[in-house]
C-alpha cells in the first residue's frame, strides 16, 4: 500500500535542515510529504556534525511527524486543580495528587523534552527550572507546583534562535546520544544564575566569604553539574560548553569534521 504523506508544510528551520541533509529527496518531500524512508535516513545521520547543526529543525520535524499512540485515559484519583506557567504559557489541568512534575510534563502536556532516566533522583535527565531553581522533576509532585513558573528544554530557544547554552553545547559537541542533554542544559542554565548570586558549592574555597558573583573554575563546574550523569561520557565537552557561556573568553573547540572544517 502506498505510504501516506505525513504533512506538506515545513517551517523555515525544517526546510533548511532537509535541504542540507537530504538534497536529493527535497523535491519528493515537497510534492509527496515526509515518508517513513526519509525518517530512516535522518536517523542514520544521527551523530554527524551536519545533523547537529540542524538539531532544532530536525527535532521540530520529528515532533510534528511521528504520530503519538492513542492515549488511554484513566480516571484521575485524588484530583488536584493546577495552574502552571510553563515556558511562558499558562496551563491549567487536573492531576492526580501523586503525579510527578515529570510525568505531568511528558504525559499530560506533551512536553517530552525532559527525559526519564532513573525516575529516582539519581541521573538528572529530568532537570527543569522551577521558579528559577533547577529541580529534579521526577522527585517533584506536580501538585506542589501550583502558580509556579516552569522552564523546560522546549522553552529555552526563542523561535529558531537557540539559547546560548544550546549553541555552546553544539559548538563543543557536549552530547552523543543526547538523552541526558535536556537535563544537562537546563541544569547549566540555572547554574549561571547560582554563580551570579554567589551561591557556594561543596568545593567553594571559603563558604563564609559571601561573594556577589562567583567565577566558576572547571572544578566548580564539574562539582555543580555532578547531579547530571552522562552515560556517553561527554563530560569534558559539557564543561567546555558551560565555561564558554559563563566566562568572557572563547573556549577552543576540540573537535572538527573529517574534512578539517569546524
Ligand atoms: Fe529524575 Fe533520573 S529521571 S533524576
Ligand atoms: Fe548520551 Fe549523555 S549524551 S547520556
Amino acid at each position: 500500500m502506498e505510504e501516506q504523506p505525513k504533512f506538506p508544510d515545513l517551517t523555515v528551520a525544517e526546510r533548511k535542515a532537509l535541504e542540507d541533509l537530504m538534497p536529493d529527496e527535497m523535491s519528493e518531500i515537497i510534492t509527496s510529504g515526509i515518508k517513513r524512508r526519509h525518517f530512516l535516513k535522518l536517523i542514520a545521520l544521527t551523530g554527524t556534525g551536519l545533523l547537529a547543526a540542524h538539531l532544532l529543525g530536525i527535532e521540530q520535524l520529528m515532533a510534528r511527524s511521528i504520530p503519538l499512540p492513542e492515549q488511554v485515559l484513566l480516571p484521575i484519583e485524588n484530583g488536584v486543580d493546577l495552574s502552571l506557567k510553563i515556558n511562558g504559557s499558562v496551563r491549567k489541568l487536573m492531576v492526580d495528587s501523586r503525579m510527578t512534575l515529570l510525568d505531568t510534563l511528558r504525559e499530560r502536556l506533551d512536553l517530552t523534552g525532559s527525559k526519564k532516566g532513573c525516575d529516582h533522583g539519581q541521573c538528572g535527565a529530568c532537570t527543569v527550572i522551577l521558579d528559577g531553581r533547577r529541580v529534579l522533576s521526577c522527585l517533584t509532585l506536580a501538585a506542589t507546583c501550583g502558580n509556579k513558573t516552569v522552564t523546560t528544554i522546549e522553552g529555552l530557544a526563542i523561535g529558531n534562535e537557540l539559547h546560548p547554552m544550546q549553541t555552546s553545547f553544539i559548538k563543543h559537541d557536549g552530547f552523543q546520544c543526547g538523552y541526558c542533554t535536556p537535563g544537562q542544559i537546563c541544569s547549566a542554565v540555572a547554574l549561571m544564575d547560582e554563580a551570579k548570586n554567589g551561591e557556594a558549592s561543596y568545593v567553594t574555597a571559603n563558604v563564609r566569604k559571601k561573594s556577589r558573583a562567583i567565577k566558576l573554575s572547571g572544578e566548580e563546574i564539574r562539582e555543580r553539574m555532578s547531579g547530571n550523569i552522562c552515560r556517553c561520557g561527554a563530560y569534558p565537552n559539557i564543561v567546555d560548553a558551560i565555561r564558554e557561556v559563563h566566562g568572557d573568553e572563547v573556549v577552543a573547540q576540540v573537535w572538527q569534521f573529517a574534512d578539517g572544517t569546524i
